[in-house]
C-alpha cells in the first residue's frame, strides 16, 4: 500500500513514525526538503502543496492520500478521486473546513451549536454590525495558530479588522476551551477520544498547555460529544476530525472550529492512550479496525515553543534535567531554525491525577526552553 501526505510539518513526522508499524510505503509533497517529515518517508517530493498539477502528479502515484494541513489545492484531490484515488479526508470535507465561512454554514446548515456570525466581504462592511460587538473576526482562508483571527470589542476596532472574506462572529464568554478528536472508518464507524482542555498563551495566542481528559459535568461531556459526532456525520467523510468547542459561562457548548486531520490537540494520545491519533489515522488509511481511544492515565501536554526573543539554531535548554523526569515524554521535531512561537516539539507527562501533572506540567515548562546560542535579539 502506497500512502501519500500532503505537507511535511511535525504532524506528518509523527504520522510516519506510527507508519513504520505498518507494511505501507509513504511518499511526503513539501516545499521544504529539511522539512519536519523529510527524512522519515520512503519519497520525499519537493513541491507546492497548492498547486493542481504538482499535487495530481503526487497523488497518482499512491493508493491513498491524506493531509496534515488544509491548505492544499482541493480541486486536484477532487480529480484524483474521480480517478480511484483514495482521499481521507475527503476532497469535500477538506474544501468545506479550509474556509471558515464555509464551515459557519454548514454548521449553521445541520443546528450545530456554534456562535453567531455574519459573513464579510471587506472591512467597511463592518461599520454595519456594530451590534455584532464585541466579536471576532475570523479570515476565510489563511489563517493559522491566532493570524487571521482579530478581536474587536468596540467600534474602534473596526480597522483592525480583515479586508478579505470573512467571518464575524460574535464573541463567547469562555469557560473552558475544549476538544474532542473523532475517528471515522472508511466503512463509518466511530470512535471518540476523552475531550481535552486547553490553555493558551495569551501573547502569542498559542496553545501551550493541555489537559486530558478535560474536567467537564457528565452532561456537559455528553452535549461535547454529541455534538462532535455531529459535526463528523455532517462533514460525511472518513478520517480523523478535531472538533474544538468552547463551554460558555452558562454552560453550554459551541463549535468553535474543525480540523479534518491529525491535530496538536492529539498530541498526548502517543503515549497517554492505548490507540494514538497517529495510528488511529493510519488504520483509517489502510482500512484497518479502529483502535481503543481509552487513557491510559491523566495527561498534560506542553508545547515546546521558541522563546521570545531568540532566533537563530535551536538549542533545547534544560534538555538533560527533562528527560530525567520520570512519566515524562520529550518530542523534538528536528526544525533547525527557532523563533518567537515557533512549535518546536512538544512533551507529554503521564501522572496519577490532575494535580500531579499539572505540577510536572509547570516544572517541564520552567526547565526545558527553546532558545539560540547564536543569536539574541535584546
Ligand atoms: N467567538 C469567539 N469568542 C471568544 N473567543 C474566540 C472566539 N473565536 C475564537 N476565539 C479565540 O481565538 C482562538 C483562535 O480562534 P480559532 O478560530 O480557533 O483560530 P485558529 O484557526 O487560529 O485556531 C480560539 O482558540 C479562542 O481562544
Ligand atoms: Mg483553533
Amino acid at each position: 500500500m502506497k500512502m501519500g501526505i500532503l505537507g511535511g510539518g511535525q504532524l506528518g513526522r509523527m504520522l510516519l513514525q506510527a507508519a513504520a508499524n505498518y507494511t505501507v510505503t509513504t511518499y511526503v509533497l513539501e516545499n521544504d526538503p529539511q522539512c519536519p517529515a523529510a527524512h522519515l518517508c520512503h519519497y520525499f517530493v519537493q513541491g507546492d502543496i497548492q498547486d493542481f498539477d504538482t499535487v495530481y502528479r503526487f497523488g497518482k502515484q499512491v493508493d491513498v492520500l491524506t493531509i496534515e494541513i488544509e491548505a492544499v489545492n482541493v480541486a486536484a484531490l477532487e480529480k484524483l478521486e474521480q480517478e480511484g484515488v483514495r482521499v481521507i479526508p475527503s476532497a469535500s470535507a477538506i474544501r468545506t473546513i479550509k474556509n471558515k465561512i464555509h464551515q459557519k454554514t454548514l454548521y449553521q446548515a445541520h443546528a450545530i451549536p456554534s456562535a453567531p456570525f455574519v459573513v464579510t466581504q471587506q472591512q467597511t462592511e463592518l461599520t454595519e454590525h456594530l451590534h455584532f460587538l464585541p466579536a471576532v473576526h475570523k479570515l476565510g482562508e489563511g489563517g493559522y495558530d491566532g493570524k487571521g483571527v482579530q478581536i474587536l470589542r468596540i467600534e474602534a476596532d473596526l480597522p483592525q479588522g480583515f479586508n478579505a472574506p470573512a467571518v464575524l462572529e460574535k464573541m463567547v464568554p469562555i469557560a473552558k476551551e475544549i476538544a474532542i478528536i473523532v475517528a471515522v472508518g472508511q466503512d463509518g464507524s466511530t470512535a471518540l477520544y476523552p475531550p481535552v482542555e486547553m490553555l493558551f498563551d495569551p501573547i502569542l495566542n498559542l496553545l501551550d498547555y493541555q489537559l486530558a481528559p478535560a474536567s467537564l459535568p457528565e452532561q456537559t461531556l455528553w452535549r461535547a460529544e454529541a455534538i462532535a459526532l455531529k459535526v463528523v456525520k455532517a462533514l460525511q467523510s472518513a478520517g480523523l476530525f478535531a472538533v474544538e468547542m468552547f463551554v460558555d459561562t452558562h454552560g453550554e457548548v459551541l463549535v468553535n472550529e474543525t480540523a479534518p486531520r491529525v491535530h496538536n490537540s492529539g498530541h498526548h494520545t502517543i503515549e497517554a492512550h492505548e490507540c494514538s491519533q497517529y495510528d488511529m489515522l493510519l488504520r483509517i488509511l489502510l482500512n484497518y479496525p479502529l483502535g481503543n481511544t481509552n487513557a491510559r492515565s491523566t495527561s498534560a501536554l506542553v508545547n515546546l515553543i521558541g522563546a521570545p526573543n531568540y532566533v537563530g539554531s535551536a538549542y533545547y535548554e534544560g534538555l538533560q534535567d527533562t528527560l530525567r523526569m520520570e512519566n515524562v515524554y520529550v518530542h523534538l521535531y528536528g526544525k533547525q531554525q527557532t523563533k518567537p512561537g515557533r512549535k518546536m516539539g512538544h512533551v507529554t507527562i503521564m501522572g496519577k491525577d490532575v494535580t500531579d501533572v499539572m505540577h510536572k506540567a509547570n516544572l517541564v515548562k520552567h526547565t526545558l526552553k527553546v532558545i539560540s546560542k547564536n543569536t539574541i535579539h535584546e
